[in-house]
């Protein structure tokens, strides 16, 4: 896969740390140009350093995915920066509570739905859109294991995913005519800021552990390789579908 993406341009939102970052390099390292988009400037320009000493060009761009007055001047920024977008990563998401369902709020439900559904949809509305103009692209939507076995206190946060699981699949159906692959991408357990904001709730990293078959939770890095088969012509007959990495969770 070394130089797999050369000559593509990639956005990657969420990219400015946890498995969005570990993407983005493994994109640069693949010879893609990026993106870089999160709600903190300074936290994307970091990583764009480091993808310009990787010798690929980058943009680093605040945006805040849930407002959805910042997407299209997001893809505007790409097509006046690159003139193109190959590769969308819908990875930016949150989890910013647990709580069983009794105790959740409908703002609670707002916010987890517009970063984890509305804005990916939207965003990849408008890249489809300009994608289908440049010859085609590809989507990659991150969900997450949980939506196969969610738990408790999870509910809103998976049920979100689970939309943007049931998306994909229309959006695979409505863009492949377009030249656009859409498909998800399923992590499970990897130790990122959104794991270790859990790592207080006493025995939760300890179960998490026991979950899979590997016995530990995975490095960021360990998500560039299936992100980059999604990203590449390895799976260019591949659409509307997930790939799951997760350790093998037990039943
Ligand atoms: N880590 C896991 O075990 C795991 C498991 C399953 C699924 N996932 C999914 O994988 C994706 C990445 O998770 P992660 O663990 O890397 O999370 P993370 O470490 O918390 O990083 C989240 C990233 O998203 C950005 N972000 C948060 N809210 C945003 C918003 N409203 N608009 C734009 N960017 C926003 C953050 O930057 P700013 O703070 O600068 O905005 C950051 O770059 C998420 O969709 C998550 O649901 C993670």
């Amino acid at each position: 896969m070394s130089q797999e993406l050369e000559g593509k341009v990639a956005l990657v939102t969420g990219g400015s740390r946890g498995l969005g970052r570990a993407i983005a390099l493994g994109f640069a390292q693949a010879g893609a140009d990026l993106v870089i988009a999160s709600r903190k400037l300074p936290a994307c320009e970091g990583v764009a350093k480091e993808i310009e000493a990787l010798g690929r060009k980058v943009l680093a761009r605040a945006c805040h995915v849930g407002r959805l007055e910042e997407l299209e001047p997001l893809l505007d920024a790409t097509y006046e920066r690159f003139g193109r977008l190959d590769i969308l990563v819908n990875n930016a998401g949150i989890n910013p509570a647990a709580l069983p369902l009794t105790e959740a709020t409908s703002e609670l439900f707002d916010k987890l739905y517009a970063v984890n559904v509305k804005g990916p949809l939207f965003l990849a509305s408008g890249a489809a859109r300009r994608m289908a103009g440049g010859g085609g692209g590809v989507i990659i939507n991150v969900i997450t294991q949980g939506v196969f076995k969610p738990g408790p206190n999870l509910g809103i946060y998976c049920s979100s995913k689970a939309a943007l699981l049931n998306l994909t699949n229309v959006m695979a159906q409505e863009w492949g005519p377009l030249g656009v692959r859409v498909n998800a991408l399923a992590p499970g357990p990897f130790m990122t800021d959104m794991m270790r904001n859990a790592e207080q709730i006493p025995g939760f990293v300890e179960q998490i552990r026991n979950s899979n078959v590997m016995k530990r939770i995975a490095e960021p890095s360990e998500i560039v390789g299936s992100a980059l088969f999604l990203a590449s012509e390895a799976s260019g007959f591949m659409t509307g579908q997930t790939v799951v990495v997760d350790g093998g969770i037990l039943p």
